[in-house]
């Protein structure tokens, strides 16, 4: 009647994925305690890491999980304790994390009825809460692990894409805080018919350099003529941090998801491990702090 689940932090966007790419970092993540209980309804009965509502109808893992109770129909409730180790506001899928956990673990409890693409439908309404939007970039790979791509919402379609063997993961959280929302809301509404043009070759390119496991195409691939330049100037020394990156061998650098965090793809642990220390040394002498690690995607 009761499971413990470990929730994991993703990277969204990917460069030239806007709202459609992702993948999952199986070392950073939420665990969450999901509870069947006699009493009807959704209770948040704990959260302990970072200031969250406990209402049900204020927190991401309890909107998500209301979307299934809805759906479920039955005559017993659920608790749900948040153990948050992915701090709000930091880019690699907080709120993401939170709305797949609940869902996942009510599933489970329940003998699995849905299916991985059903409850991240339920989740992308506790992920709209945080980020004003419907979009499910991060809860995706969440789910379903590795990368993939939202082909479209609604209907909702994922596609699960290959991960080429050697491709590794380096993602620096600079600890100021940028809200999702406020970081959508500098993006243009209208672009470049010549961006869009780069960005979707860029894209096609990235996914086909996936399945052939094509560490060059990935380097040419792996860039952001759209969202970057804007976004971009939020973070504290992003102009630096990338170059020192791709001068330490990373393949690629951009902004995880909404920032601050920064993520790299490299070739191998120990090139993932260079730039992991090329960024420290960059982020070494400012004031605010950082975590860094390094995941095999
Ligand atoms: N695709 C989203 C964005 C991810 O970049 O705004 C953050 O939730």
């Amino acid at each position: 009647n009761e499971i413990r689940i470990f929730s994991p932090a993703t990277v969204a966007n990917v460069s030239c994925g806007f709202d459609v790419m992702g993948f999952c970092l199986d070392t950073v993540g939420d665990e969450m305690v999901i509870r069947k209980i006699d009493k009807k309804g959704i209770f948040i009965t704990k959260i302990e890491g970072f200031d969250l509502p406990l209402e049900t109808k204020a927190n991401v893992a309890g909107v998500s999980a209301l979307a299934m109770y809805d759906a479920i129909n039955v005559d017993y409730g659920f608790e749900i304790e948040i153990y948050k180790n992915i701090k709000p506001g930091s880019g690699i899928g907080s709120s993401a994390a939170s709305a797949v956990g609940s869902v996942f673990g009510m599933n489970e409890l329940i003998g699995r009825p849905y299916n991985k693409t059903q409850l991240t439908e339920f989740a992308i309404k506790g992920e709209a809460l945080a980020s004003k939007c419907e979009h499910a970039d991060n809860l995706a790979p969440a789910l379903f692990g590795g990368f993939t791509l939202v082909k479209s919402v609604s209907p909702l379609k994922v596609l699960e894409l290959p991960t080429p063997k050697d491709l590794y993961a380096t993602i620096i959280h600079p600890q100021i805080e940028i809200k999702t929302s406020e970081s959508r809301g500098l993006l243009p509404k209208q672009i470049d018919l010549s961006d869009a043009i780069t960005q979707w070759a860029n894209l096609g390119s990235f996914v086909h350099a996936l399945h052939t496991s094509d560490y060059a195409l990935i380097q040419s691939a792996l860039k952001d003529v759209i969202v970057e330049p804007y976004r971009s100037k939020l973070i504290p020394l992003f102009t630096e941090a990338k170059s020192a990156a791709l001068d330490a061998g990373a393949l690629g650098c951009g902004i995880s998801g909404s920032g601050p965090s920064i993520f790299s793809l490299s070739k191998g642990l120990d090139v993932a491990n260079n730039v992991k220390a090329s960024l420290e040394n960059v982020y070494m002498d400012l004031v605010i702090d950082y975590d860094i690690h390094v995941s095999k995607i």
